[in-house]
């Protein structure tokens, strides 16, 4: 786990770097796709489902899902990158939304809040609480921000397979669910809408947009729970080597 976990964020961290006016998000799949595989792993979502490539792009009033192709990226985009590698026989998965050149401070924002979601829900992932104790606190903090929670998509155990019982939403009171104990590995995800929470599903099957049009981020990271601090798998701050 954290094998595939250092993989991911770095393909996740190299999507992010090319995030930049001019570059067309197919672009950015085949550097991750290259970089994947040249650490002897195997993208996760490739073929998933029938998924074509091996990231989600989603741009702007794109929540999740986005099926990278010919669309250019322009200044005052925000894109949200979702990658998941495979290796050893675990899976790694991670994402966060980047901005494009310049963007607005209320895009910066809704950026900022939804990382800082996850790392309040972060507080709760230790021995001692229970599984709905995360989720109550991602929705506590985006909520009181005045911005909106998914609810249709939601983050999920992780190992030999990239999704594995239990679910985990962005909302719902704190108390339920089961307890967390040392060697769970779980993928917390919050997604974040700028506007209303509605969604609407895109006739290719995949892209997730809001309903309003109005922007949407989303971050996540696969987490080991531990007797201590929980240990992130897809550090956003660790290096490869
Ligand atoms: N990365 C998503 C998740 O976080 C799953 C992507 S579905 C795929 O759970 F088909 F694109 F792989
Ligand atoms: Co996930």
């Amino acid at each position: 786990m954290r094998r595939a976990g250092k993989i991911t964020a770095a393909a996740r961290a190299l999507a992010g770097e090319m995030v930049k006016p001019g570059v067309t998000t197919r672009q950015i799949d085949q550097a991750v796709f290259h970089f994947i595989r040249s650490q002897d792993a195997t993208p996760s979502f490739l073929h998933y489902n029938g998924y074509p490539a091996s990231v989600c792009v989603s741009v702007n009033d794109e929540i999740i899902h986005g099926i990278p192709g010919k669309r250019v990226l322009q200044e005052g985009d925000i894109v949200s990158v979702d990658v998941g590698a495979y290796i050893g026989g675990f899976h790694g998965d991670c994402a966060a939304t980047y901005p494009c050149g310049k963007v607005s401070e209320e895009a910066l924002r809704l950026i900022r809040v939804t990382q800082q979601s996850f790392f309040e829900g972060l507080k709760f992932a230790r021995e001692g609480y229970r599984l709905s104790d995360i989720s109550a606190a991602v929705q506590a903090y985006v909520e009181k921000n005045g911005l909106s929670v998914v609810r249709e998509y939601v983050g999920h155990g992780i190992g030999h397979n990239m999704h594995e019982p239990p679910e985990i939403p962005n909302y719902g009171n704190p108390g339920h669910g089961p307890r967390l104990l040392r060697g769970m590995t779980i993928a917390v995800e919050p997604m974040v809408n700028a506007g209303t929470v509605s969604i609407i599903q895109m006739a290719d099957g995949w892209t997730v947009k809001t309903a309003d049009g109005k922007n949407a981020a989303h971050y996540e990271n696969t987490i080991l729970i531990t007797p201590g601090d929980p240990e992130l798998l897809t550090d956003p701050a660790g290096s490869l080597v």
